[in-house]
């Protein structure tokens, strides 16, 4: 599930000060660490891609005997998916997380969450069954491409206390049929890949209390909650108990960066 919005004040400050300051100062009056989310939110999809994405990891064929489908991963920048992708994508969100936003203090607004999909900085890694095609049916008002069975969405932002440089995922939601295979996994450690690439310090999501699955697959994967989360408020008359965590893991860097020049597409379509 995606981040509040209000944890993005300090961290639009920084961003917006970053960006006047780019325009105003020299490199070396920059903090190292602010200047890197500045420089890698710059970088188009081809750039980004070639730099921190292993071409081999897009595709994956998970071990369970049930299923022998392989899929490939697509990686676009939100203002390049096409609008039946996007509506496939917040189709899974509504499928699978609608029930825990409703009652939870961040609602269910499907505009916001929208436009929360198209920010300028938010990169997606879709999940195509290997053997299909684009396919696009048409839902009331939507046009789904249904060829999507899951996704992750993340952003390199600044986040935590103190603030740090972090790879921020939004969401991570894989259709029923393709849960439990190893998928989730996968795209948790492709993220998690290029988080070492770009050497920020952590990787970060949020997650509902509720989502008791997910928090045990997080957990599974070495996250904890994070010393920024949100805890339990006491009012006058009774304890008001927090419905979302913040996790975080730290990243282990890795040294250099890919080269994919051998690589045929940089759309990742493997
Ligand atoms: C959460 C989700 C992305 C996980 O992906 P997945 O493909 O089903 O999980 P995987 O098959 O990759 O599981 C990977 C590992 O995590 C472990 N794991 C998964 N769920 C777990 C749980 N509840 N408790 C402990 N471990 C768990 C698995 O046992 C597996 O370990 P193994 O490789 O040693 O067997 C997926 O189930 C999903 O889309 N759920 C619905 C949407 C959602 O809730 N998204 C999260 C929003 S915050």
């Amino acid at each position: 599930m995606a981040k509040r919005k209000d944890q993005h004040s300090e961290e639009s400050v920084v961003s917006a000060a970053l960006k006047k300051s780019k325009r105003q100062q020299s490199d070396n009056d920059i903090p190292s660490a602010q200047q890197l989310v500045v420089d890698l939110n710059a970088l188009d999809a081809e750039t980004f891609y070639s730099r921190y994405i292993l071409s081999t990891s897009l595709s994956y064929t998970p071990q369970a005997p049930c299923d022998t489908q392989s899929y490939h991963l697509i990686f676009k920048e939100s203002t390049d998916l096409d609008p039946s992708e996007l509506d496939a994508c917040f189709a899974l969100i509504e499928a699978t997380s609608r029930a825990d936003y409703e009652p939870s203090s961040f609602g269910w607004y499907p505009n916001r969450k929208r436009a929360e999909m198209m920010e300028d900085d938010m990169r997606y890694l879709l999940v195509r069954r290997r053997d299909a095609t684009p396919t696009i049916e048409k839902h009331g008002k939507t046009r789904i491409d249904t060829s999507i069975e899951g996704f992750l969405s993340f952003q390199i932002c600044h986040d935590s206390v103190p603030l740090v440089p972090v790879l921020y995922i939004y969401e991570v939601h894989l259709a029923e049929s393709l849960r439990g295979l190893g998928m989730g996994a996968h795209l948790m450690q492709l993220a998690e890949d290029i988080a070492a690439k770009i050497k920020v310090e952590k990787v970060m999501l949020t997650v509902f209390v509720s989502n008791s699955k997910a928090l045990g697959f997080y957990r599974s994967r070495g996250y904890a909650v994070d010393a920024c989360s949100p805890e339990d408020r006491k009012t006058r008359n009774k304890i008001v108990k927090t419905d979302h965590f913040i996790m975080s893991r730290a990243v282990k860097r890795q040294a250099g960066e890919i080269n994919n020049s051998g690589a045929s597409e940089w759309t990742l379509e493997v």
